[in-house]
């Protein structure tokens, strides 16, 4: 079983509050975010957003391979954390029906909306080389992570 390094999450959650302040450039916030999460986080391979143009999801700022460019409402994880409007904690992405596989090295997954006002404007996705890479505590600390980037761009 690979050992994962703990996040401080609260340091993290601290760090992206003060990198985002005074920013109000969506692509901006969402690329440092996608840099220091990469930075951040052990055992992962992917981390970044897509974000909703013309009623589908469109790749956003990113760290990692080349990922998808499309993706639509309902369909893999992304598209699925949309339609429901939850996040998804994925364990194991081959047990997950339709998941879209960007990168072959993925093995789990977590996918967290983000929103303006009611609206869900796209998705924070992060994916990692090791099953069951991701924790509850991780989807609720990714969360608070999303949440204070919704306040900036609110
Ligand atoms: N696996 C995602 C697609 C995006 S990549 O992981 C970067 C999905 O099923 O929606």
């Amino acid at each position: 079983m690979t050992e994962v390094k703990e996040t401080n999450y609260d340091l993290l959650q601290k760090q992206v509050a003060s990198l985002i302040e005074d920013e109000s450039n969506l692509i901006a916030i969402l690329s440092n975010v996608s840099a220091l999460l990469n930075d951040s986080l052990d055992q992962i391979n992917w981390v970044g957003f897509y974000l909703i143009e013309n009623n589908e999801l469109i790749l956003g700022p990113f760290q990692g391979h080349p990922a998808c460019v499309h993706i639509a409402i309902g369909k893999g994880v992304c598209g699925t954390a949309v339609e429901t409007n939850e996040s998804q904690l994925v364990e194991d992405v081959n047990a997950f029906p339709g998941h879209i596989a960007c990168d072959a090295n993925s093995k789990s997954e977590v996918v967290v909306p983000i929103h303006k006002g009611n609206q869900v404007i796209g998705v924070l996705d992060i994916d990692a080389p090791i099953i069951n890479r991701f924790s509850n505590t991780d989807k609720v600390a990714l969360e608070e992570i999303v949440s204070i980037i919704e306040q900036q761009i609110a």
